[in-house]
């Protein structure tokens, strides 16, 4: 079933080009540069009287879940926040009518997600699913949803799930701006670089040789650090969660914005930083937080734009991903932190489809 990968991790995170394209498949409409997601089973009458959106997940889920309601913000301009699955729960939560929520998980099968889904719809909330398992039980008990469709996942790291909830939710909120203020030319530009990511994420993975050098190259580290803000910020925590899953390096993410509040106390030389740093409208931040690393001893890799000179002329390495989209960068960014934490695990003889502790689905709160 792995063919001629070594690991179901790696053949997952190389079918994300597919996996991707599917979760897009007969979505996109370009006449109207919208999305279309039947399984939501919501009229546009209802869409449009939506007022807020909370999204609920756990792990990588939350993760997506956090870049989906930065999106959903940003885009369609409705307000949009993240809460983790096992707090929402116990935390008593105020349910109003014109709130849409969503549960993400891969699995469909994730205890804390389940309960969460049953609390808000014990309260009258209205809960969609973004699930992969097709008839799991938070795709039945939800109140409709998206399926990604990106085939069975084996590892236990989640890859190609993360990539194809956030295609969900670029989709989710491409509609939604479309019956709001986004013009059709800007859905447009959206849609059409959202079409052209599988041959994008094809050129990263042509890096894969690169990535595994740096990995073996940065293999003495204990510890590491996963800077990125704006949308690449919940890929930082993506990045640092994959680390410590299949490495067991203790890793941590932030938004780059923030080590100057505490975090920073912990460069060294042998604490590298990972920095997603695109050209977009934070880059220049960014590189100001890379100076601040750089100056302190710290070792820095740097995720960028391709050809970025101003990053490589700081940074001790860099990976460069092709210019998109700025929106669509969190797709590109997400496949080199999963491939390094592939081969830094290699390098370190871990298990890396079976992690020490760990199960595929955590059924049990
Ligand atoms: O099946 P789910 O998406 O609900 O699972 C949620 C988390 O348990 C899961 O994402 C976990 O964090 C993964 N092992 C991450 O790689």
């Amino acid at each position: 079933e792995k063919g001629k990968y070594p690991h179901y991790m790696l053949k997952e995170i190389f079918e994300q080009p597919e996996s991707v394209k599917r979760a897009m498949q007969g979505r996109l409409d370009e006449e109207y540069a919208t999305a279309h997601l039947g399984g939501l089973n919501m009229s546009t009458r209802e869409l449009l009287e939506i007022e807020q959106v909370v999204i609920i997940g756990a792990g990588t889920s939350y993760y997506a879940g956090m870049l989906g309601a930065y999106m959903i913000e940003n885009l369609a301009r409705i307000p949009a926040t993240t809460e983790l699955s096992s707090e929402i729960r116990y935390r008593n939560p105020i349910v109003k009518r014109n709130t849409l929520y969503f549960a993400v998980s891969q699995s469909g099968e994730t205890a804390d997600t389940l309960y969460a889904l049953r609390e808000l719809k014990r309260k009258g909330g209205k809960v969609l699913g973004i699930c992969n398992v097709v008839g799991s039980s938070i795709a039945r008990e939800s109140d409709g949803g998206v399926y990604i469709h990106s085939g069975p996942e084996i590892a236990v790291a989640s890859t190609k799930a993360f990539t194809s909830q956030i295609t969900a939710f670029y989709l989710f909120a491409l509609l939604m701006a479309r019956m709001r203020d986004l013009s059709f030319e800007d859905g447009l530009i959206l849609l059409r670089g959202m079409k052209e990511l599988p041959d994008r994420i094809n050129a990263v993975l042509k890096q894969s040789e690169h990535i595994k050098h740096l990995a073996e190259k940065y293999s003495y580290a204990r510890n590491f650090l996963f800077l990125g803000r704006g949308l690449n910020y919940p890929v930082a925590l993506e990045g640092a969660l994959k680390l410590k899953e299949v490495s067991y390096i203790h890793a941590e993410g932030y938004s780059a914005a923030e080590i100057k509040h505490g975090p920073i106390a912990l460069i060294n030389p042998d604490t590298p930083s990972m920095f997603i740093v695109p050209r977009d409208e934070l880059r220049d931040k960014v590189i100001t937080n890379m100076k601040e690393v750089k100056s302190r001893g710290g070792k820095v890799i740097a995720l960028c734009t391709e050809g970025d000179n101003g990053v490589r002329q700081i940074a001790d390495d860099t990976i460069e991903v092709p210019e998109v989209n700025r929106y669509l960068n969190p797709f590109l960014m997400v496949v080199p932190l999963q491939l390094f934490a592939y081969y830094m695990a290699i390098k370190l003889g871990r298990d890396v489809d079976q992690p020490r502790n760990l199960a595929k689905s955590v059924t049990v709160e």
